[in-house]
């Protein structure tokens, strides 16, 4: 090919003439970076490459991550994984090399995307999500993603759902906005974890988790400053009680001290509230994760005290009573898992007694079966929304589209074993769910998350909305 015939096949003199004359026309002080960035633009929008890799969650086990590279450059995800995994969820893909990490080791996961869905994802556009998450879902096949992993497929979404937002140039929450047909960004309460129990934390605790709400914050800032500083102050008064060691936490994060009722870590942090002078401005939630101390049809609160496991089982009517009681004497306005995943019967009885938020984590598993029938019988009021229990970017934003239309809460939530990606930040936001759990404000993982809605809410200014007292339907 001569140069002229080269020149000629890629319309090169009028490409750069267009660039040239913009420039111009823009009077811009520096014009070879104005003629770059316009050349850029006309380049298509593609996906050239993807890289998985394994690396390590936040509790040292391994994780997939995936390099989704475009014509502008390079946009990287990582996926979470949680410590209750459940039949009805999209199938983690694990080795099973005991020699390995345990046979947790993701390698099998990570072929997958470099070979399978890196060839079939090449050349197309990262705007269109649903095709490329179809696409993923065309090479599986099978319902719960056992073929190709949620893990594998996750990963690859998120990331492309990023080189999406990079190519429209607008922030992340706005293209997960413009995905489900919503407009209006908006930020979330953060459910933020002060107290960690249950299978997360090593203490005799059996619940697993207690939360802070700071919905009387005027906006994100503040409610972070008011969850920071109950944070520390808790912290000061674990210590006074229980010492040092009363200061260890648990996987998200929360203070494990060694005490073995709710009641008892509830007063902590009611003192906690206190000594910040939150007072009213700041509710508290419950996530009870029933499942993993339910045994048969009774429940063991003493499941991890040794001498007392098994010797004081509570029946469903029993907890129950207890969670009256509690909402009572606490300002509790959620409560997360009260009953095991499938005690349909017993959490529809406290649903429909209307007294705070139920959420379900194990009950639905973020499967769309399963939030339909719990609606269909009215069984819970809010859906925890778990992304790599569902495994693409648009099956999330359906579910949550699901679960608002049926005016229920939804709650974008982190996973005990957690990565620096900050993706369900966006999600949040993007969504406009009003809730968020993300952890305790402590350990990078957690923050990266709140960090990024710090940073969303500065570069909205003016428009930043901060659902607060609406958190239930912003
Ligand atoms: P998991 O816990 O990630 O360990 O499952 C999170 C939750 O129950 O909310
Ligand atoms: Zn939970």
């Amino acid at each position: 090919m001569s140069v002229q015939e080269y020149l000629d096949k890629h319309l090169l003199s009028r490409k750069i003439e267009d660039a040239v004359n913009a420039a111009v026309r823009a009077k811009t002080p520096d014009p070879v970076l104005f003629i770059s960035n316009h050349m850029k633009k006309a380049v298509p929008s593609a996906i050239t490459k993807i890289k998985a890799r394994q690396i390590l969650d936040s509790r040292g086990i391994p994780t997939v991550e995936v390099d989704l590279y475009t014509n502008k450059g390079m946009y990287r995800a990582s996926v979470p994984s949680g410590a209750s995994t459940g039949m009805y969820e999209a199938v983690e893909m694990r080795d099973g090399e005991k020699g390995k990490y345990l046979g947790k080791g993701v390698s099998k996961a990570v072929k997958i995307i470099n070979e399978k869905i890196s060839e079939a994802l090449i050349g197309m556009d990262p705007v269109l999500q649903s095709q490329i998450d179809q696409a993923m879902m065309g090479l599986d096949k099978t319902e719960n993603k056992a073929e190709l992993g949620a893990n594998a497929m996750l990963a690859v979404s998120i990331a492309a759902c990023k080189a999406g937002a990079a190519e429209k140039e607008v922030p992340l929450y706005k293209h997960i906005a413009d995905l489900s047909g919503k407009s209006n960004p908006i930020l979330p309460v953060p459910a933020i974890t002060v107290i960690s129990g249950g299978k997360h934390a090593g203490n005799n605790l059996a619940v697993q988790e207690i939360m802070i709400l700071p919905v009387g914050a005027s906006n994100f800032e503040e409610a972070m400053q008011m969850g920071c500083e109950t944070y520390q102050h808790l912290k000061a008064i674990i210590l006074e009680r229980n010492g040092s060691n009363g200061c260890n936490v648990g996987n998200d994060v929360g203070f494990a001290p060694n005490i073995s009722s709710i009641a008892e870590g509830l007063d902590l942090v009611k003192e906690a509230i206190d000594r910040a002078g939150y007072n009213g401005r700041i509710k508290l939630a419950i996530d009870v994760a029933a499942t993993d101390f339910c045994m048969g049809k009774k429940y063991d609160l003493d499941f991890k005290t040794p001498n007392k496991s098994g010797q004081n089982f509570k029946t469903g009517e029993d907890m129950l009573e207890m969670y009256t009681q509690l909402c009572k004497e606490y300002p509790i306005v959620s409560i997360e898992q009260p009953f095991d995943k499938d005690d349909w019967e017993h959490t529809k009885l406290f649903t429909n007694l209307g007294i705070c938020q139920v959420v379900g984590d194990d009950l639905l598993m973020s499967n769309p079966k399963r939030i339909e029938r719990a609606m269909h019988e009215s069984t819970c009021n809010a859906l925890l929304l778990k992304v790599n229990q569902v495994g693409t970017v648009t099956e999330a934003i359906e579910v949550v589209k699901q679960a608002k239309n049926a005016d229920w809460g939804v709650i974008i939530s982190h996973r005990s074993g957690e990565t620096e990606d900050s993706f369900i930040a966006d999600l949040a936001v993007g969504l406009a769910t009003g809730q968020i759990k993300a952890g305790a404000p402590c350990h990078g993982e957690r923050l990266a998350k709140y960090n990024q809605l710090l940073r969303i809410e500065e570069e909205l200014g003016a428009e930043a909305t901060y659902s607060g007292e609406n958190w239930r339907q912003p």
